[in-house]
């Protein structure tokens, strides 16, 4: 109302003026949206580029799917999906890959180099490290027998990153689901985005040091599976840490609902995994995607949509970087 009567007052040239504003603002968030069809004439082979290369990558360490999935998420947690976990340490820029839930646990950087090496030789300038991390998992996920979906494109990389930020947004394997649900709820991501997107652990390895508690303190968990874990996870603090297990236990190189099944027998290997079964509201999800696998691939497929739209730079914010570990 207010607008309206200053509107007035200012006559028809004022109401020009407001209009023309109004338009220009809407036309700025219109170019602040990422689109699929960002690269279709700046760069067209982007996309069968990073589709190449990851298959090539994938095809040598089946494991790199995981690899590269995780890296998109724990990219988009940390000041959104701007490539900032890429960086590192340099002048002005404390690598997130140090952060307690990234150290010596996050991988495939060589990868991502040699994808961005890949489209650079094809178009120059033009493809983002941020936007290759959101193909490269959609690919990732699509070799190992996930779903597909439409990635969004059009982000920027950061030129700044943060440690501190990657510390605290980061989940913990020994998080409860109050804690958990409230790093997912920082991102805008629901409940069912997070029960979904755990679902990423159907795939991929962890190090002893992410399950030792559980599998030698905890009751929600199957006898005979904690045994077996055991024997390439001592007791003892700091003894065999980086001895890797798989995340699901049945089918540790394809994507499937094995990990809702395994939920359902006391068989997740994270606390984190089997808080999501464990009496409390998400035992519905886990249960339906336990059955349903083409509910768990929709709603995967439209929460990986959703992560990759967490606070992207946009227009002449960030910039293209020309290699993905340094800011230009
Ligand atoms: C719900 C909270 C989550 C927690 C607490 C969590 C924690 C972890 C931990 C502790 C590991 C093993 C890391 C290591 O051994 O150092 C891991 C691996 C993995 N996580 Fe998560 N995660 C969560 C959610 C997600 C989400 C949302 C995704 C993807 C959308 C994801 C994808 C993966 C993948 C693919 C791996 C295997 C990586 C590889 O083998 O290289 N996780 N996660
Ligand atoms: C990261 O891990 C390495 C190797 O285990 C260790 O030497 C280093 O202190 C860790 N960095 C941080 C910041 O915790
Ligand atoms: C979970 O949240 C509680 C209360 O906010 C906090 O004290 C605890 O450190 C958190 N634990 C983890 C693993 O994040
Ligand atoms: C199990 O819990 C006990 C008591 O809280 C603790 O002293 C011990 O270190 C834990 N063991 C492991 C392997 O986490």
């Amino acid at each position: 109302m207010r607008f309206l009567r200053s509107s007035l007052r200012m006559g028809s040239w004022g109401v020009v003026v407001t209009a023309a504003l109004i338009l220009s603002l809407t036309v700025i968030c219109e170019a602040a949206k990422l689109t699929p069809n960002y690269y279709d004439k700046t760069c067209p082979r982007a996309l069968p580029t990073i589709k190449k290369a990851v298959s090539a990558a994938v095809a040598r360490e089946r494991r790199m799917a995981a690899s590269l999935i995780r890296l998109h998420f724990h990219d988009c947690f940390v000041q959104g999906c701007d490539g900032s976990l890429l960086l590192k340490d340099a002048d002005g820029i404390v690598s997130e890959q140090t952060a307690l839930q990234n150290n010596g646990s996050v991988r495939g950087f060589g990868v991502v180099e040699n994808i961005k090496s890949a489209v650079e030789a094809v178009c120059p300038g033009v493809v983002s490290c941020a936007d290759i991390l959101a193909v490269a998992a959609r690919d990732s996920s699509v070799y190992v027998g996930g779903p597909t979906w439409t990635v969004k494109l059009g982000r920027r990389d950061s030129t700044t990153a943060s440690r501190a930020v990657a510390q605290q947004n980061l989940p913990l394997a020994g998080a409860d689901l109050n804690n958990l649900t409230a790093v997912f709820a920082r991102q805008g991501l629901s409940l069912k985005d997070m029960v979904a997107l755990s679902g990423s652990h159907t795939i991929g390895l962890a190090r002893c040091v992410t399950f030792r508690g559980r599998i030698y303190n905890e009751t929600n968990i199957d006898p005979s599976f904690a045994r077996m874990r055991q024997r390439r996870c001592p007791a003892t603090n700091n003894v065999g840490n980086d001895n890797l297990a798989p995340l699901d236990l049945v089918t540790p190189g394809s994507f499937d609902n094995y990990y809702f099944k395994n939920l359902l027998q006391k068989k997740g290997l994270l606390h984190s995994d089997q808080i999501l079964y464990n009496g409390a509201p998400t035992d519905d999800l886990v249960l339906k995607y336990s059955k349903d696998s083409a509910a768990f691939y929709a709603d995967f497929a439209t929460a990986m949509v959703k992560m990759g739209d967490i606070s992207p730079l946009t227009g002449s914010a960030g910039e293209i970087r020309k290699v993905c570990s340094f800011v230009n």
